[in-house]
């Protein structure tokens, strides 16, 4: 039961081109919903959204109800989030959503080549005194917080959600304390040190091994 209501200050606007979302009569995820979000969610495109398999299901149901009430992904500045915003349209209902998170959860983390360069050092001294203490000492995020982890996520798109935080194109509520926190610790760091810490996190938090061959690291 429950059909969402989307009118939280409007609809969510975004770019006309997503594709539609199939909707199982029973309000679950079936394949067909799946397979559209794997038009994005996969590694199949060069343009596209992160891998999801392996974010916690608490996590993924968190931002997807984000998104549907237009709490993130309703900034045009940021097209990739206005995409996903877009996408969500035809999540009709709770127990889609669910399954949705439930799915994309079941599945493991997927090894990927690391293509974020930093300073390890600096990155490590970053993360234990700015990140640790929410996300955790090995990355794998705090629960009671809505801290996530940030070990099973690809490099790229760490990067690019802190640049995203720290210039306000990931939108976040002001009522959503942790989501103002985690802004403002991205905001807090430099453009070299958030290559930095991402760096770290790939090299020695990320559970998944490196796809590529790497070299011994640049201390
Ligand atoms: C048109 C492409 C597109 C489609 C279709 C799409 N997504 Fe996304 N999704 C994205 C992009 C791009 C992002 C990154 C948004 C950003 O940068 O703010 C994203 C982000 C997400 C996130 C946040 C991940 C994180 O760690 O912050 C979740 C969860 C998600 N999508 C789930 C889904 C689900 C479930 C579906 C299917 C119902 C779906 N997406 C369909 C493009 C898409
Ligand atoms: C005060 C606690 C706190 C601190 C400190 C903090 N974060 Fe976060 N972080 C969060 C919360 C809560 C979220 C989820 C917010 C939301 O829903 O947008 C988050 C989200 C993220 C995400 C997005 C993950 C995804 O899959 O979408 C990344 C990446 C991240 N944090 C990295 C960091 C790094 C790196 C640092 C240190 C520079 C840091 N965080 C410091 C609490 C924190």
């Amino acid at each position: 039961m429950g059909l969402w209501l989307v009118s939280v200050g409007g609809c969510v606007q975004g770019p006309s081109e997503a594709p539609p979302l199939v909707t199982s009569a029973s309000g679950q995820a079936d394949t067909a919903t799946i397979e559209a979000c794997m038009v994005c969610h996969s590694t199949r495109e060069m343009q596209r959204g992160p891998v999801l398999d392996g974010l916690p299901e608490w996590y993924l149901a968190d931002q997807l109800k984000k998104f549907k009430s237009g709490r993130r992904g309703n900034n045009a500045a940021n097209r990739a989030g206005a995409l996903m915003g877009a996408a969500m349209a035809k999540v009709e209902t709770e127990a889609q959503l669910a399954g949705l998170a439930r799915h994309f959860a079941a599945r493991k983390p997927k090894p990927f080549i690391r293509v974020i360069r930093g300073d390890l050092p600096v990155g490590r001294a970053q993360y234990a005194t700015r990140c640790a203490s929410c996300h955790g000492v090995k990355g794998e995020g705090k629960p009671e917080i809505a801290s996530p982890p940030v070990n099973v996520q690809e490099d790229w798109f760490l990067l690019d959600q802190l640049r995203k935080y720290a210039n306000g194109q990931r939108t976040v509520h002001p009522s959503d304390a942790g989501g103002v926190m985690m802004q403002a610790s991205a905001a807090a760091l430099s453009p070299d040190d958030l290559r930095n810490v991402v760096a770290y996190i790939a090299k020695d938090l990320t559970v998944t091994p490196p796809l590529q061959k790497v070299g011994p690291p640049k201390l």
